[in-house]
């Protein structure tokens, strides 16, 4: 058995910032109810012409994971894609990359869990490091958000949150023993898979039958959010997993060096941190910034904290997620 570790990290967003206030000019809200509910001032969204999409977002991030890790396409034998926002319904983000990329016939495997998209595709690509398959394995995270929210006062509950952006890092195989991704930790709850969900269109909402059920004004096209629902799931499996993940590793938070949680809302990472008694060093947010980019939110953070000079070699790293499915999970990590 091999040893995994991530040998670069890259991160892309779009350039076009949206403000609270530019928000609350298209639907009723307001930067205090914003900022106070969610600690999001702003975010970036794709803005038409710009020549983003998905799948772009998500090769810019790899151009500089790739760059940073030493490798060229080339050497990439993997690519593990995880978005809730492909370009196309299918085939997914991962062929589209391989594709712009020039990569030869390597496998593009796309990932759908939302939130925690970013963590099931690092435990994907560990796994296949692990047992020697492959040596370097492309992991994206990437979401263009900003094309399919409801940008009016009906939908503002979820459209605030919600913004656009990629992150990349590439898991390369080792012989280190004790460091790089030390284990990772995976769990679903389809029962609650409605809580948080996008139903159109699909095998089960086909356009045509949405059309004639809805009046024009109702289409199911948008996101819906069970709010306070998903909130105290949230807290709840954040800290069960990163218990989990702890434990597996004979640790404890008092080993924690640096905390990214998927970017949900400032004040879930602010309770999950409480929990674990850590210091504001210990943990990285920039919800602030960049509002919640589902997959992409942990490579964005990631590789932030890591140019921030926040990560160093030895230090224990954490990655923990919530969201749709639901599913949650978490990845401990020796830098
Ligand atoms: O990343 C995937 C996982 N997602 C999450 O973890 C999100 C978890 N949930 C949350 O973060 C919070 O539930 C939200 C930030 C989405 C909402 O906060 P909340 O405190 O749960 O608010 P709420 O939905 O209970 O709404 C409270 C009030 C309502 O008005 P009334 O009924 O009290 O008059 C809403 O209509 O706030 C109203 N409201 C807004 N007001 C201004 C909802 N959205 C907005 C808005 N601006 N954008």
């Amino acid at each position: 058995m091999y040893t995994s570790k991530i040998s670069g990290l890259g991160y892309y967003v779009p350039e076009n910032v949206v403000t609270n206030d530019d928000l609350s000019k298209v639907m009723d809200t307001n930067d205090a109810w914003i900022q106070e509910r969610t600690g999001i001032k702003e975010r970036r969204h794709i803005k038409k012409g710009d020549g983003n999409s998905t799948s772009i977002m998500g090769v810019k991030a790899a151009e500089i994971a790739l760059e940073r890790a030493n490798l060229t396409t080339d050497d990439i034998d993997f690519i593990v894609f995880a978005t809730l926002s492909p370009d196309m319904y299918f085939p997914g983000g991962g062929v589209r990359v391989q594709d712009m990329m020039n990569m030869s016939t390597v496998p593009a495997l796309d990932v759908r869990n939302q939130c925690s998209g970013f963590v099931y595709a690092i435990s994907v690509a560990d796994q296949f490091v692990k047992t020697g398959m492959y040596k370097n394995v492309l992991v994206i995270g990437s979401e263009n958000h900003s094309g399919g929210l409801d940008m009016t006062t009906r939908g503002r509950g979820v459209s605030v949150i919600f913004g656009d952006g990629a992150g990349a890092a590439v898991v390369t195989r080792s012989e280190e023993k004790g460091s790089g991704i030390l284990s990772t930790h995976l769990h679903s709850e389809g029962a609650h898979a409605k809580e948080l969900s996008l139903e159109g269109p699909s095998t089960e909402h086909w356009v045509p039958e949405i059309i004639a059920e809805n009046p024009q004004e109702d289409i199911p096209y948008y996101p819906y959010m069970n709010g306070q629902f998903v909130f105290k799931n949230a807290v709840v499996r954040f800290s069960e997993v990163i218990n989990e993940g702890l434990q597996a590793n004979n640790l404890s938070a008092a080993d924690i060096d640096m905390l990214i949680p998927h970017q949900a809302n400032l004040r879930i990472s602010q309770f999950v941190q409480k929990q674990f008694q850590l210091s504001d060093d210990q943990v990285y947010n920039n919800i602030q910034k960049y509002g919640n980019t589902t997959a992409a939110s942990i490579p964005i953070a990631l590789t932030e904290a890591w140019e921030a000079g926040k990560i160093k070699k030895g230090d224990l790293v954490v990655l923990a997620a919530f969201g749709s499915g639901f599913t949650w999970g978490s990845a401990i990590i020796r830098w």
